[in-house]
């Protein structure tokens, strides 16, 4: 059994960055179909990091795509960075003028979700596309396979590439399902979600002999924490006193109020960007375009960067059959992306401890930290690009 549907954007992946792509389109009149290999509740519930940037708060409440965003979100005017026994706060607000914001990932995607659907969007979840056909010519399409096992074809004018790390349609755009440049890290982080109250205001990003630490937050009653930990280590293999303790050796100065630990998860980092983001008419955008470690908060916002200049290039050539802005749409968004990932490797290098740092290393490192927060200047380059760069025609 096949079928065939027809539309103008055929965008693969219900992530961040195809869901507001698809709502952006929709508001420009562009009618788009959006699909997914996993499920609502796998999309809803997975847990992923957390902050945005004003940028992309802005993008997410003006378009409409969520109010929530705004009411939910907590807003975040510094991080503190703290090593050798001591805290420094960065403090964006007087650095920058610019803040975070704390709203976790999987509550953005509700929000896309119940937008989209209630703009009766075309969104099929469990339907997994096999590859992408015909990116050199006018006549696109996704061919892909439905819960049932039935070959589904999707023929648009365009079609993106927003899904994710294990992209798909990449081999369509770059030749290869893993061409990219490429950097592995000898380290994970061990994330866990407990029920206690926060422990600090902020979010603290500590450097101790004992590798790093993140005190991260979700709500009043809810904290999401990480340690570096190998990165073939089992999730299970810890007990939960373990877990605190190891948590707590790396955030000295801080007595972390505790409570049970109910989920756990260990993150593998890599730095990836896609050897080439446009072939024809097709366009790889977020996770499938690049990768960034979590280190720097980045993932996300980088997707929400793409869309931006993504939208309007769409917007041209459907519209007004203008392929200039289209043209120009990797150099723009590899600008952007790779001021990110070197900050993403800045933060992940200088905080975190390598399984073979000799003294040297470990001794040179405290005189990076020392050099960022001793000095206005190193304070507001963090500073600047933690809170993100002005998105593309916005401010
Ligand atoms: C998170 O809260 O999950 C989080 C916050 C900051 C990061 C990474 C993750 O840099």
């Amino acid at each position: 059994m096949t079928a065939t549907v027809t539309t103008r954007v055929a965008i693969i992946g219900a992530g961040p960055a195809g869901l507001l792509l698809s709502h952006l389109l929709a508001d420009a009149g562009i009618e788009s179909v959006v699909i997914d290999q996993r499920t609502r509740e796998e999309i809803e519930n997975t847990i992923r990091a957390g902050i945005l940037e004003e940028g992309t708060v802005g993008v997410l409440s003006s378009s409409g795509a969520s109010d929530r965003v705004v009411t939910a979100a907590s807003r975040h005017e510094g991080i503190e960075l703290r090593f050798a026994g001591e805290g420094y706060r960065i403090d964006f607000a007087a650095l920058v003028g610019r803040a975070v914001y704390l709203y976790p990932q999987h509550e953005v995607l509700k929000d896309l979700i119940r937008a989209r659907l209630a703009g009766g969007q075309d969104l099929r979840f469990g339907v997994t596309a096999q590859r992408v056909e015909g990116a050199g010519t006018d006549r696109p399409a996704v061919i892909a396979t439905d819960a049932e096992g039935r070959t589904l074809t999707i023929e648009a004018e365009f079609v993106v590439g927003a899904d994710g790390s294990r992209s798909v349609a990449r081999a369509a755009v770059s030749g290869s399902s893993t061409g990219g440049y490429f950097r592995e890290y000898p380290f994970a982080w061990f994330g866990i979600l407990c029920e206690a109250p926060p422990s600090s205001e902020e979010l603290i990003y500590s450097n101790s002999p004992d590798g790093f630490a993140l005190i991260s937050q979700r709500s009043a009653t809810v904290q999401r924490m990480y340690f570096q930990c190998d990165p073939d280590t089992d999730p299970a293999a810890y007990s939960e006193e373990q877990l605190w303790d190891e948590l707590q050796k790396r955030v000295p100065g801080t007595t972390l109020a505790q409570g049970p630990i109910f989920q756990r998860d260990v993150l593998r980092f890599r730095s990836f960007v896609a050897h080439e983001l446009l072939k024809g008419r097709v366009a790889l955008i977020g996770d499938a375009a690049h990768t960034v470690p979590p280190t720097g908060a980045k993932g996300m916002n980088l997707a929400v960067a793409d869309v931006v200049v993504l939208e309007k290039a769409l917007r041209a050539l459907l519209l007004e059959d203008d392929s200039r802005p289209l043209e120009a749409f990797p150099e723009k968004a590899l600008h952007r992306i790779w001021k990110a990932q070197h900050f993403s490797w800045w933060m992940t290098s200088m905080l975190h401890v390598a399984p073979d740092a000799s003294d040297f290393d470990r001794r040179r490192q405290l005189g990076e930290l020392r050099s960022v927060v001793e000095s206005e200047h190193g304070r507001a380059y963090l500073a600047e690009a933690y809170t993100g760069w002005p998105l593309e025609g916005l401010t």
